[in-house]
């Protein structure tokens, strides 16, 4: 219908707004694409200006997969749908109109966008990335593999999710291919340390 193909633009529009570019700006701290990892994002953020200004990006990376969702969700959207539309809001932030289809990871924005799906799901996935960065250290560990087991989660409290979120799994494991690259190379940062692109 018009209605969800208007709702899937805005959630790519929406999802295309850099909060980590934004929000450094207004801190005065570097672009987060020019320094770090060179990834506009939460963790990169936290690397350069610290508490505040990452969880600010944090925060406002989640709503932005969580409002155009939660809004399909209570018009009553069906699941495929509201899969697509939380992808929408990925894809806007990892190639956003806005920034040169220069953008991040998804992450902050795929559990945003997987909320609506239920706090059981969601609080599963938030303990499955504090696991795996308090026992290694490295934020993208965890983010590939909250991830990889996204699908089994879902599968296993909402099976009619199981599909779009493999999906969205897929785009983000695929995004995080030189964050592989290191970790196998035993280049990547924790995420306490500072880290320089050049390096
Ligand atoms: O959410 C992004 C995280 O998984 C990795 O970020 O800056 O270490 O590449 P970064």
């Amino acid at each position: 219908t018009p209605f969800v193909l208007l709702i899937i633009i805005s959630a790519y529009l929406l999802g295309s707004i850099s909060s980590a570019v934004l929000i450094s700006r207004l801190y005065g701290l570097p672009d987060p694409r020019e320094s770090g990892s060179g990834n506009p994002g939460a963790t990169n953020v936290l690397r350069i200006g610290g508490r505040g200004a990452a969880a600010a990006v944090l925060f406002c990376d989640i709503l932005k997969g969580m409002l155009p969702v939660w809004l399909s969700y209570f018009a009553g959207v069906n699941p495929f749908m509201l899969g697509i539309i939380g992808i929408a809001a990925c894809l806007g932030h990892i190639y956003p109109i806005f920034f040169h289809f220069r953008g991040g990871k998804g992450v902050a924005t795929a559990l945003g966008a997987l909320a609506p799906i239920g706090w059981d799901l969601s609080g599963m996935l938030i303990g499955a990335w504090l696991i795996t960065v308090l026992i290694t250290g490295y934020s993208s560990l965890g983010s590939m593999v909250t991830a990889l087991i996204a699908p089994l989660f879902t599968w296993w409290v909402k099976p009619e999710y199981t599909m779009p979120v493999a999906m969205l799994s897929c785009l983000i494991v695929f995004r995080h291919h030189d964050n592989l690259r290191r970790l196998l190379a035993g280049e990547e940062p924790k995420i306490w340390q500072k880290f320089n692109r050049s390096k």
